[in-house]
Formats: structure tokens, sequence, C-alpha cells
């Protein structure tokens, strides 16, 4: 039966299509990735194998059209399956976000025929994991002072310089990197590039030692004269902001859409350990304190929930999706650092320990006020789409 959810004030049904990707993603990630998810955390084990069955099931290519190997979805099925995977394995989760959303999203919308041919498809059967390469150690919430430069020779652009904090540094096939064709010109001196990992010229940095999401690696990136061929520029030269900015719309749905399994994964933690938890002779969840506690926390999930499909309709219907993106982007992750330490709270000094699963869930929340956009940069772009002007910068 179709399933239904107010919305906005409208009543949102789930269609079958949507509630059967939503059952596929769930038994996927509980079978698969959750009896893996602490050990992968405590090995640092990248989830390859599970990723190789994600491109199988059709996770990889979910917001592709099926003419390139994709499912050919709508992003409400998308976040369905997202808080799915994320519920099991936060590590996984980001992978595939950025694969799917800022990745997959930024070749449909600016890929050529030939790139899109070239790179989709293995992309979607998950043979190719592609990563998004913005940051820098001096350019992070401000992506538009980046210095990577990219020079055109004759038939290729020559790259140069760092960028850091890149998720799949050591691991992806594929990059979107960001360069500066322009130094004159800004943000519109910036230009996208599609590089593999084969290209001469490009290695991986050091490799960071992250407090969470450990299955997933992040790194350096490091361009020494790396020439890639110019028809691996994405989009035109000088776009390559707006395709950042559009693919960072999309990809904050995902990392919203992550918050929210997480945040869902803790929630169900905690009420279970407080049925099972025997203290002064009764289960702890007797306790008024403890069963407001739960209420809180299941109302702020539930919030959350409503933003992330709110956000993920309004893409569907093709509208401008930049404010409600971001404010699912900004609640959700906020939601999900509060609900995991009240779930850590309830679990008392088992909650402290490897021995229960929200100590990992604490840890691999914590980074999702930070990554794809802090919750203070998320105001300022919710503050611009509200109240339009603001400051221009000084350099
Ligand atoms: N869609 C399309 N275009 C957009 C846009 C959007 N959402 N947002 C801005 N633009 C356009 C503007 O229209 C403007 O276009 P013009 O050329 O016509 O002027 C241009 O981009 C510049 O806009 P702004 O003046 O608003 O740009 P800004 O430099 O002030 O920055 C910002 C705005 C929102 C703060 C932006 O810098 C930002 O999002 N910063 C955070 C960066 C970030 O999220 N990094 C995450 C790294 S990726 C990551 O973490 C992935 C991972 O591995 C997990």
């Amino acid at each position: 039966m179709a399933e239904t959810r107010i919305q906005g004030g409208i009543k949102m049904q789930l269609t079958k299509e949507q509630i059967m990707i939503r059952k596929t993603a769930r038994e996927f990630a509980r079978k698969d990735l959750a009896p893996l998810a602490a050990e992968r955390d405590q090995n640092h084990d990248y989830p390859a194998e599970s990723l190789k069955k994600m491109g199988e099931l059709g996770l990889l290519g979910m917001l592709v059209p099926e003419e390139y190997g994709g499912e050919g979805l709508d992003t409400v099925s998308y976040v369905l399956a997202m808080t799915e995977v994320a519920y099991a394995c936060a590590s996984t989760a980001v992978i595939m976000s950025v694969h799917n959303s800022i990745c997959c999203g930024s070749l449909l919308r600016f890929g050529t025929q030939q790139q899109r041919e070239k790179f989709l498809k293995p992309m979607t059967a998950g043979e190719i994991i592609c990563s998004f390469a913005l940051s820098e150690p001096e350019a992070g919430s401000d992506p538009a002072s980046l210095q990577t430069t990219a020079e055109k020779d004759g038939d290729f652009y020559v790259l140069n310089g760092t960028k850091r904090w890149i998720t799949g540094g050591a691991t992806s096939g594929l990059f979107i990197v960001l360069a500066r064709t322009d130094p004159e010109a800004g943000h519109r001196g910036i230009s996208a590039f599609l590089v593999t990992r084969d290209m001469e010229g490009f290695s991986t940095g050091r490799l960071e030692d992250k407090m969470g999401q450990c299955a997933s690696d992040t790194t350096d990136l490091l361009f020494n004269n790396c020439r890639v061929p110019a028809d691996h520029l994405l989009g035109n030269e000088g776009e390559g902001f707006i395709v950042a900015m559009s693919g960072l719309d999309d990809g904050r749905i995902g990392i919203a859409a992550l918050s929210l399994g997480l945040g869902q994964a803790a929630l169900d933690q905690a009420a279970d350990y407080a049925r099972q938890r025997v203290q002064f002779g009764k289960p702890i969840s007797e306790n008024q304190g403890l069963r407001w506690m739960i209420a809180d926390m299941a109302t702020d999930v539930e919030a959350a929930r409503q933003l992330v499909l709110n956000a993920a309709s309004k893409k569907d219907q093709e509208e401008r999706c930049t404010k409600e993106v971001s404010m699912a982007k900004l609640y959700a992750s906020e939601m999900s650092n509060r609900v995991t330490g009240q779930a850590l709270q309830i679990h008392g000094g088992y909650g402290y320990t490897k021995e229960f699963p929200v100590e990992r869930l604490y840890r691999d929340a914590r980074v999702l006020t930070i990554y794809e956009g802090t919750s203070q940069i998320q105001k300022m772009v919710i503050a611009n789409e509200m109240l339009g002007g603001k400051k221009k910068r000084k350099n």
C-alpha cells in the first residue's frame, strides 16, 4: 500500500516504486553493510566489495537515465536509499553520495555526449568511483579563492596545485577537479576537469587520520604538471564555479539524507538499549526523564526527514531548490550530532566504548556539519536566497 506523508501542508505519497527501492536498499544495507561496519571503521577498510554489489543493484547511478546505464529514478527514491545505506554504514554512504549526486549529476548537466558515454556507464556499474576535488589547503569555505592552475598547452591543460580533504582521494578512479584557467577573473576564472588516476603528473598526497567515517579515505591530491586532454574540460572554460555550486546543491541533499539515516540508527539503538537496560529494578525506558529524551530525539529525526523529503521533491519538480537543500543539510546534520550524542548518553559508560555501535555513530556524525559546506555556510546560502545581495568580496 502506498504510504502518505504530510509535506508542506500537502499530502505526499510515496509511490510503490519508491517503497520498493527503499526496501531493496534496506535489505542490502542491513545484510551486507551493517555486519561489517564496525570492523571496516576500526581497520580503515574501504568497502570495495560492497560498492561492486551496489553497482549491480543500481545504487551508484540512481539519478542517471537508462541510456547511460543508470536507473533513471527521482530524487525522492535516491534519498530513501541513501538513508538506508547511512543507517548501516556512514562511510559507504558518503562515497555513494559524492559519486551519485555531485559527480554523476555534474556529468549529466555539463558533460558532452562523448564524456557521458565514456564515463557514466562504468560509473553507474560501480567499475569507476568518482570523487569531487574542490577544496584546497587555503580554500575550504571560500572555494572561489582556489589556487590550483590549469594552463592551456595545445590539446592539453596542464594542472598544478594541491587539493585537500578529498573523499575517496586514495581509491577513486575519476575526479572532477576545479582549477583556475584565468587568474584575473575570480570565480569566473575557474574551470572543471575530468581527471583519471592514471594521468601523468597526478598523485595522491597524505592520508588524513580522521575521527570518523574511517572506512572512507580522505586525502590530498597533488598535481605536478598533470596533463589533462582538452576534451576532458567539463562545461565551458570559466564555468567551473557553477559546475561546483550546482553540484553541491545535489550533493547536500545526499548528505542531508545520510545525516537522517545516521540519526535514525542512533535513535533506534537508544530505544532498544533503554528497553533492555535495567537499573533500580526496572528498565530505564520507564523513567520519565529518559522517555522525554527519546521523544525529543524522535521528533528531531522526523523533522529532518520532512526537510529532506521536501528538498528532494522540490528538486524533482525541477524548481530551484538551493534554499530547501541547504535547510535540509543544516537541520539534518545538526540533528544527527544532537541525536547521536543523546543516544550515547542513554547508553551511559557502555556508549563510550566500542562495544556498542553508538560510539561509531557519534564519531561518524561529527563531520556532517562540516563537509559539503559547514552549518555556517548553509546559513549564508539560506539568507542569500531569502534576502538577495550581500557585500562584495574585497579581493
Ligand atoms: N547554483 C548555481 N549557481 C550558483 C549557486 C548555485 N547553488 N550558488 C552560487 N551560484 C553562482 C552565482 O549565481 C554567481 O554567479 P555569477 O557568475 O553570475 O556571479 C556565482 O555562483 C558566485 O556566487 P556567490 O557570489 O554567491 O559566491 P561566493 O564566492 O560568495 O560563495 C558560497 C558562495 C555559498 C559561500 C560558496 O562559496 C560555498 O558553497 N562554500 C562552501 C564550499 C563547500 O561546500 N565545499 C565543500 C567541499 S566538497 C566536499 O566536502 C565533498 C566531500 O568530499 C564530502
